[in-house]
């Protein structure tokens, strides 16, 4: 077992000893929740450690929210200032949809099917001020073909969200194009990357979207409490969440109560005492992501779905994710007449998966192994019989 933090380049048998569920379970599914590293655990006894041996170390505290941000920043492409911190997908949303006017003409949300409660919630909750929601819905065959989104796209569209991998489904979608349509009639577009951040490369100006967010729970290996939302620097001034905090104010420390003045950078969509024990894990997290490199996870992932696909078409089972190049990212999902017993009869075999829907979900990360996979379609020709 390694217990050494020092930095990993590799992955797969290179990285799998710093988690040490790997002892005796096979492990699929980041989609829920990334596993535990021996790193993470370090972080967050490190974070105990300051504490008890200097009190309330704030000055370092937020000097690590800094690091946090700087890290995301980094893995999104973006600078630093261009980057909220936040406790969650939900509380940067929220900021930022309550800085949208809304107004008579242009009070419409455009939501794909495939978006988590989170985004799908918040958007249906701005009805109450006034804005129409949208729905994008997928074909059959799982994907969401762009002209559904440019049918679903006018000029009375004030925000597009996009997840850019689905939870329910892996279904990757072409993030680019969505934001390029929302641009085309003068929307902004937000790319929820929670399923994605940490697993596929990820480049905002690349994508050319105006916000993307993410948190640390699934391929950023760490833990709840921590997320991050990118917003397009020429976008700061223009929007005013009325959704904020104190840590989001231009000085924080002039403690000031006389005014609503945010900062000049993405910090305005920051809200309250930041995650201190979260972000010491989502750093640590975000360094083996970052030492491992995002492009090799996803080369090595897509191997091994290779070999998990190839084995589930052997059993003859029906995948639900659409498989063609682009088409998906780390996460599979199989297609089962019982999906909570089948989750559960994996789980007695120390497999662990998840199941959405209809369907089994199996997901891969930098950690897993060509043996996993092999493990888990012996597992599924066993319980054949849960496979629709
Ligand atoms: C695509 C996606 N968005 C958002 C979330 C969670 O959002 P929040 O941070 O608000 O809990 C998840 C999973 O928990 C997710 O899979």
């Amino acid at each position: 077992m390694t217990t050494s933090t020092e930095p990993v380049q590799g992955v797969g048998h290179a990285i799998r000893s710093r988690f040490p569920i790997f002892e005796h379970t096979t492990y699929a599914n980041s989609c829920s929740q990334g596993a535990l590293s021996v790193d993470v655990r370090q972080a967050y006894e490190a974070y105990l450690e300051g504490w008890d041996a200097h009190g309330a170390e704030w000055e370092h505290w937020v000097e690590r929210a800094e690091a946090a941000r700087a890290a995301f920043a980094r893995l999104v492409a973006a600078d630093p200032d261009e980057v909220a911190v936040t406790t969650s997908v939900s509380q940067g949303v929220s900021g930022l949809v309550s800085a949208l006017p809304l107004e008579r003409g242009r009070n419409r949300i455009v939501i794909s099917e495939f978006e988590f409660p989170t985004v799908g919630q918040i958007s249906h909750a701005q009805e109450l001020r006034g804005a129409e929601v949208v729905h994008v819905r997928p074909e059959p065959d799982g994907r969401i073909p762009l002209e559904r989104f440019s049918g679903a796209i006018d000029e009375r569209t004030a925000l597009v969200c996009c997840t850019a991998i689905s939870y329910r489904t892996g279904y990757r979608l072409d993030v680019a194009e969505v934001a390029r349509l929302a641009h085309e009639r003068g929307a902004l577009c937000l790319a929820d990357s929670y399923q994605a951040a940490g697993a596929i490369p990820l480049d905002v100006r690349a994508l050319g979207v105006d916000f993307l967010t993410a948190g640390t729970v699934k391929y950023l290996l760490a833990s709840a409490g921590l997320a991050f939302m990118y917003v397009r620097r020429d976008l700061h001034e223009r929007l005013l969440p009325t959704q904020t905090g104190w840590f989001a104010d231009e000085d924080i420390f002039r403690m000031d109560i006389s005014d609503y003045s945010p900062a000049s950078t993405a910090r305005r969509f920051d809200a309250g005492t930041p995650p201190v024990p979260n972000i010491y894990a989502g750093l640590a997290g975000m360094g083996l992501v970052e030492s491992a490199g995002v492009p090799r996870i996803e080369a090595h992932v897509l191997g091994l779905i290779e070999r998990l696909l190839t084995g589930l078409d052997a059993l003859g089972a029906t995948v639900a994710t659409p498989r063609g190049a682009g088409d998906h990212g780390p996460l599979v999902c199989v297609a089962s007449t019982e999906p909570h017993a089948l989750v559960e009869a994996l789980q007695a075999e120390r497999i662990v998966t998840s199941s959405r829907d209809a369907n089994l979900r199996i997901s891969l990360h930098l950690y897993n192994v060509e043996e996993d996979v092999d493990r888990i379609l012996d597992a599924l020709a066993r319980h054949r019989a849960l496979l629709a």
